[in-house]
């Protein structure tokens, strides 16, 4: 006998694959309207900063030390108890395995405690579902995921079920904004910071490679930049050259996002005539305003709607993943109790297969 999932899903999130322990309540409505309860990030920035980047064991015991808090907190600010929940949901990988084991396995220990079924998420899927969080956003829609680990366009049709349209061959776009940043003597975590650098620079005072432009594809490629930025890093010493060559390489990522973006959007837009067309950016890299507005014209271009998380649900975050957890729960998917952490996990794993010479990165498989 099958029971069917209660209509109202309210669902506890979790949230430990990088460098962020974080938890969410989430509550899903029968009509598929979208409630988010609580959000809490506990940001373990200041611990890895003096390393300049994640250090996978300090990461790992920080979420040990704050996700019960953390959880509790989230509750707290939703007015609720674990007794008010319907499921739980963790993130399961793809991640540094260190952390994700410990959100997972504290999720697991609420489902067993209290008796609720376990949704045991890809992260990828939680950022893929990030958007809906906060707008009405119907599945199927374009996505571009771009974040520290990832970068990829995916044909989303509905939860977990995804499409690989495109991804990078050598580095993520966030990864290429943090090494850069360090050439460039900013803090971790680079995005941000270099994106303050570049206010006011002239992006055209640098001339940088334009990889894969005009390729038939949609794949990315952002080492070659990577090389040429960290050159010209050396001789940028005045003030006014930094804030140049920052704003020369902001341009440049977010140049080539939207010219593969554009290519994506129209093949997609062959396959889907007669759907409504929209184009969705999320990870930490559409928390950038140049590269939201390079996005957004390339979207208008191709007469695709366009949408974006607000930047608190565009990099890590348990909103995401309770979200994911929901859709699935009322979908009437669940995982078991001995599901397993996963350092890497590619949301489309036939075209991953299929793909194999990409390569694997910090947080897991970039293709
Ligand atoms: O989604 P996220 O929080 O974690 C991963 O799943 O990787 O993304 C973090 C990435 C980092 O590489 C960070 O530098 C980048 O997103 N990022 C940004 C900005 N904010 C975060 N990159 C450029 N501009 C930003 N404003
Ligand atoms: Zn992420």
């Amino acid at each position: 006998m099958t029971t069917l999932p209660p209509a109202t899903q309210t669902v506890l999130g979790l949230e430990t694959s990088c460098d962020e322990t974080a938890a969410a309540v989430v509550r899903r409505h029968a009509d598929g309207r979208v409630e988010v309860l609580s959000s809490v990030v506990g940001s373990q920035i200041a611990a890895h900063a003096p390393f300049g980047g994640v250090v996978p064991e300090i990461a790992a015991r920080a979420h040990v030390e704050s996700i019960q808090a953390i959880a509790e907190a989230a509750l707290r600010e939703a007015d609720l108890g674990y007794g008010d929940l319907t499921g739980v949901a963790a993130t399961a990988g793809p991640g540094l395995v260190g952390g994700v084991m410990v959100g997972l396995s504290f999720g697991k220990a609420v489902a067993l405690a209290r008796g609720l079924p376990l949704v045991a998420v890809n992260h990828l899927e939680g950022h893929a579902v990030s958007a809906r969080l906060a707008a009405d956003l119907p599945y199927p829609f374009l996505l571009l995921l771009v974040s520290g680990g990832h970068c990829q366009l995916l044909s989303v049709e509905g939860i977990g079920a995804c499409r690989r349209l495109g991804s990078t061959i050598d580095d993520a776009a966030g990864e290429a904004f943090d090494k850069i940043a360090k050439a460039l003597g900013l803090p971790y975590p680079g995005g941000p910071a270099l994106e303050r650098l570049a206010e006011g620079g002239d992006p055209a005072a640098y001339e940088l490679p334009r990889m894969l432009l005009g390729r038939k594809d949609c794949d990315f490629s952002f080492s070659g930049l990577k090389t040429a930025a960290a050159r010209l890093a050396e001789g940028a010493t005045t003030p006014a050259q930094r804030r140049d060559l920052a704003a020369a390489v902001q341009a440049a990522i977010a140049g080539q996002l939207a010219e593969r973006s554009d290519r994506a959007m129209k093949l997609y837009a062959a396959e889907h005539a007669g759907s409504g067309l929209r184009f969705v950016v999320a990870g930490g890299v559409a928390a950038n305003g140049t590269v939201r507005a390079r996005l957004q014209a390339a979207a208008a271009a191709n007469g695709f709607a366009f949408a974006a998380p607000p930047l608190a649900y565009c990099t890590d975050n348990a909103a995401m993943i309770a979200l994911a957890g929901a859709e699935r729960l009322a979908a009437g998917l669940s995982d078991p109790l001995d599901a397993v952490a996963r350092p890497r996990w590619p949301l489309d794993e036939v075209a991953a297969a299929a793909a194999p010479t990409h390569k694997a990165g910090r947080k897991g498989a970039k293709a």
